[in-house]
């Protein structure tokens, strides 16, 4: 069983009718992935498109024993990276694992994603972790000169050397980054630190069926060869030119319309908080390929029924610019039978015998009627469970849906140009050489403003 679009909460809202006069526009969008590679907006960031296939074999093997070797000399491992480099990473574990991985994990390291703030309090509390117990470093970062991560590794970095000397914490620092090119790759090769590659053709928020998420997935016990399966099977099925047969080219060209339609914010939903960083690799694989050139769709996330008791309220009845669009499970990793209590004091017993995947599909299948009452569109996803391979599917079929979509609302979906105001701003203020006018100027304008 594979996942499955399902359009049929959508009824009232789009029809078929406007699929099929979107399907030229949808098709030329998927064409710039394909024969019109070469000229599309952002065409050398297309090496996702066939890396389920098409992956380094030698490295993969690398990337498994290196697993292998933490799982066997490490209780922890800390990854550092930000935005593309520990997001999939980290969505896969909770999504294929569990949320609660580092209190229920017995057999493989605790995992710690740092770097991806610049908060103290959160390195700190890592660090201390670290000074009892035996860890390891997977340090990621494409560009290898990200502030966040650079900063968090150094300490773990002066941590691991007093731990076990220069010689034995380079034994224990993974490094995934750039084949030639940045800090990071340096420092490596002049410490002898093993290295995995970010392919070329391939962006941050489009990385993780590569090594920067392959080796924190794989150290934490996931099947890596299962994973790739999944997302070899889309890139195969989602190949298909029939834009109306093809369910990536459908969301793509749905997400559009609604789009055209006024429903600016897209809702993504699992009833599942395993799903929780899975709704936050999508929210910045979608953010950063479409919100550009004033246009897109932004991003939210929830999870029901959790926050049906916070953003239900608005949902339901605030301003009508939002469509959801629900991951479900035909089953869940886990189940629980509500049994028959003599006294009946919670007044429950209408619901013994019953499975608690039972009640939260009808919680489900309540909210999705009720929201669409209330003017929200709902499209479905439907997964058959969360396993490895289903990820892979999953995984594959977002990116995919992604860059078709980005290419339908004009944009290139595979550049940040937005993303580096912070970061010259953030320099001259920390006195970075070689940004001193603009410190200047900001220094200005904030004693002015405040
Ligand atoms: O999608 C992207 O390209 C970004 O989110 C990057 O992954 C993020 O900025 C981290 O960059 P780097 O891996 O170069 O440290």
């Amino acid at each position: 069983m594979s996942i499955r679009l399902n359009c049929r909460y959508l009824n009232g809202f789009l029809n078929e009718e406007a699929l099929r006069q979107a399907a030229d526009e949808t098709a030329r969008a998927q064409s710039m992935l394909f024969e019109n590679s070469a000229g599309a907006p952002g065409s050398d960031y297309h090496g996702w498109l066939t890396l389920p296939e098409d992956y380094d074999k030698e490295e993969f093997a690398r990337i498994k024993q290196a697993a292998a070797k933490i799982v066997s000399d490490s209780r922890v491992l800390v990854v550092i990276g930000i935005g593309g480099s520990y997001l999939g990473a980290r969505a896969a574990i909770e999504f294929v694992r569990s949320k609660n991985y580092n209190v229920t994990a017995t057999d493989t390291p605790k995992i710690f994603f740092v770097g991806n703030s610049i908060s103290p309090c959160e390195l700190s509390e890592v660090l201390s972790v670290c000074e009892n117990t035996d860890f390891s470093v997977n340090v990621i970062s494409k560009s290898g000169t990200t502030t966040e991560p650079a900063i968090a590794f150094r300490f773990f970095r002066a941590l691991l050397e007093k731990k076990y000397g220069k010689e034995g914490a380079a034994g224990r620092i993974y490094v995934t980054t750039d084949r030639t090119r940045g800090t990071l790759k340096q420092l490596s090769l002049r410490e002898g630190y093993e290295t995995f590659v970010v392919p070329d053709g391939v962006g941050g928020r489009y990385s993780v069926l590569t090594a920067v998420g392959l080796l924190p997935i794989a150290a934490a016990g996931i099947d890596i060869d299962a994973l790739m399966a999944g997302a070899g099977e889309a890139m195969r099925r989602y190949a298909d030119r029939d834009v109306l047969k093809n369910d990536c080219c459908r969301y793509a060209a749905i997400r559009n319309l609604l789009y055209r339609q006024g429903k600016s914010v897209e809702m993504i939903v699992s009833y599942e908080p395993d799903f929780t960083m899975m709704n936050e690799w999508f929210k910045q694989l979608f953010g950063e390929s479409e919100g550009k050139d004033g246009k897109g769709i932004f991003p939210a996330s929830a999870i029901y029924s959790t926050d049906l008791h916070s953003l239900g309220q608005y949902v339901q009845e605030g301003v009508r610019l939002m469509f959801e669009t629900v991951v479900c499970f035909d089953r869940p990793k886990r189940d629980l039978r509500v049994e028959m209590d003599a006294e009946n004091a919670d007044g429950l017993n209408y619901l013994a015998g019953r499975d608690m995947s039972y009640v939260n599909r009808r919680a489900f299948e309540g909210t999705v009627l009720a929201h669409t009452d209330g003017g929200v569109p709902n499209i479905l996803i439907e997964c058959p469970q969360m396993g490895a391979f289903t990820l892979g599917e999953l995984i594959y079929f977002f990116e995919m849906s992604c860059a078709v979509s980005g290419y339908m609302l004009g944009v290139n979906p595979f550049n940040q140009p937005g993303v580096e105001s912070y970061k010259r701003n953030m320099f001259a203020l920390l006195g970075k050489p070689g940004y001193e006018e603009l410190a200047r100027e900001l220094k200005k304008r904030l004693a002015n403003e405040g």
